[in-house]
């Protein structure tokens, strides 16, 4: 088999740069897909954070002018990742969040930064640099929508694109007195082109205008060609048929490893999961809980934002505490939110316990600590986080949606006699449909053989890159073989 050459375009990419699990899947993805004959570089933006750490980076390319200033393109690793980076100081040299100012606003120039980014995808794709034209190109997101139109809207041939929709909650919208700006022709701006209810949609212009579009998981991917799911791209998404498609992320099975994870206090794995009592112990004491084995300790690790439906978890936390349950719970984001927690913990002393911010240790031992995972978010692609907790054995309780919805087995009497159960699922998303689901939690947590069998279950679950990485592997290939 040939070695197919994909270049990869995304605004984020594990250990370097992460809001969220885009950042997990770019991260991820190059090293799975390595022994499908895949090579994967990846397009970034030369964030600080991106240049300092690019190792022995060459330039391969200079621009006089990429929106008002010269950029260079730069080709080097970091961290065991092959990239091309994009070194553009007047677009990406400041530090923080890759979006948003340190007051929490998104960056007056977005809609530039990123078509920066797919503008040079766009010439990688039509043969700029000879040795680096990939044989397909996969956007990910808003912020490289922009690359199928910038290859539409041109003289020159290109290669196929992949456009992958993460969250479709995040259009990249802006102003039509931006088209010239952008370097896309008036006839650009057109139904089927990157016009977007009046406006200009990078991600519209993406699903509309890529050879294929993959979302995160197959549920995720019906829900988006519904009215209710669609965020108003429902309709693009139906009109492009069979071109649409899902495809499940998995995790970094060696960044997430019970068995030798070096940010939780004890390895386990399935043939010793006694051992996970030793992180619980840890867990409560790292979050002022009180110390007893045989409370029922419910974790998170979430961004803080409607999608997630947290507020849901607030809303319950009395019956999670009368229940004897205990909350370990991290997160960072929406600022109300943020402070109902705060004051929870003060008004349950000892039971519910929150830290508000970043951090990646923390999250392991949460994993590894709790024994169930909260996720009631009212939608969700994909959702990594359970992903995580099947791997180390903390049952994920989960709103039946999206992702959550294709990768939990929920612990019915039937799952249970079949021996198939490896977590909650509730639905609909309200508070009441998830109280149910606390109870049920604690009704199997008595018994504890039961629970036993599903925490085996769970870890049994294959959440690797495997399956996923060779289903891109096969997209990639028909594409590149134009059957497009
Ligand atoms: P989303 O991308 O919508 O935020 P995912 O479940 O796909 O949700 O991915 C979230 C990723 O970010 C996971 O790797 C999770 O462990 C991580 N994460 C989320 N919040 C935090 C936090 N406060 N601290 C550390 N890691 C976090
Ligand atoms: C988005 C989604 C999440 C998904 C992640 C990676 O951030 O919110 O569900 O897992 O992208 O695909």
């Amino acid at each position: 088999m040939m070695t197919l050459k994909i270049l990869a375009v995304v605004s984020e990419i594990y250990p370097l740069v992460k809001t969220g699990g885009l950042a997990d899947v770019a991260g991820a993805l190059p090293g799975a897909l390595a022994p499908e004959e895949v090579a994967v570089t990846t397009l970034v933006p030369g964030y600080p954070a991106v240049m300092t750490a690019l190792k022995k980076g060459e330039v391969v390319q200079t621009f006089a002018n990429l929106f008002g200033h010269p950029a260079r393109l730069l080709k080097g690793q970091a961290k065991g990742l092959d990239l091309l980076v994009l070194d553009a100081p007047h677009l990406y040299d400041r530090t923080g969040n890759p979006y948003v100012d340190a007051d929490g606003k998104d960056w007056i120039d977005n809609p530039l930064r990123f078509a920066a980014l797919a503008r040079v995808a766009a010439d990688l794709g039509q043969g700029l640099v000879p040795a680096l034209k990939p044989d397909v190109i996969h956007a990910h997101d808003w912020q490289a929508g922009l690359v199928p139109a910038y290859l539409r809207y041109s003289d020159r041939p290109g290669v196929p694109t992949v456009m992958t929709v993460h969250n479709l909650a995040f259009q990249g919208q802006f102003g039509r007195d931006l088209l010239p700006a952008l370097g896309l022709p008036a006839r650009a701006y057109a139904i089927d082109g990157v016009e977007y209810y009046g406006t200009i949609g990078f991600l519209k212009a993406g699903l509309q205008l890529a050879d294929r579009v993959t979302t995160v998981s197959p549920t995720y991917a019906a829900e988006i060609r519904t009215p209710e799911g669609g965020m108003g791209l429902d309709g693009l998404l139906r009109s492009r048929g069979s071109a649409v498609s899902g495809i499940l992320n998995g995790i970094d099975t060696g960044v997430w490893n019970p068995a030798a994870d070096p940010m939780i206090a004890a390895p386990y794995d399935l043939a010793h999961l006694s051992a996970r009592a030793a992180n619980k112990k840890a867990l409560q004491q790292r979050l002022g809980l009180d110390p007893d084995p045989n409370a029922l300790v419910f974790g998170v690790v979430s961004r803080l934002s409607w999608q997630k439906g947290l507020d849901l978890l607030l809303d319950r936390l009395p019956a999670l505490v009368a229940g004897g349950g205990q909350l370990a719970m991290l997160g960072s984001g929406e600022p109300a939110l943020a402070g109902g927690f705060a004051h929870a913990t003060v008004a349950h002393g000892g039971r519910v316990g929150v830290v508000n911010g970043y951090d990646e240790a923390l999250a392991h031992l949460i994993q590894a600590g709790a024994d169930v995972i909260l996720v009631p978010s009212r939608f969700e692609p994909c959702g990594l986080t359970q992903l995580c907790a099947l791997r180390y054995g903390a049952l994920p309780l989960v709103a039946r949606v999206g992702g959550l919805a294709d990768t939990v087995i929920d612990a019915n009497e039937v799952a249970i006699a079949s021996g198939a159960g490896t977590g909650i699922q509730f639905n609909p998303v309200t508070g009441d449909a998830f109280e149910n689901a606390l109870t049920r939690a604690f009704e199997l947590w008595r018994d504890r053989a039961a629970w036993k069998k599903l925490q085996k279950n769970a870890m049994r679950t294959d959440v690797s890159w495997t399956r996923p990485a060779a289903a891109y592997a096969r997209l990639y290939r028909e594409l590149a073989a134009g059957h497009g």
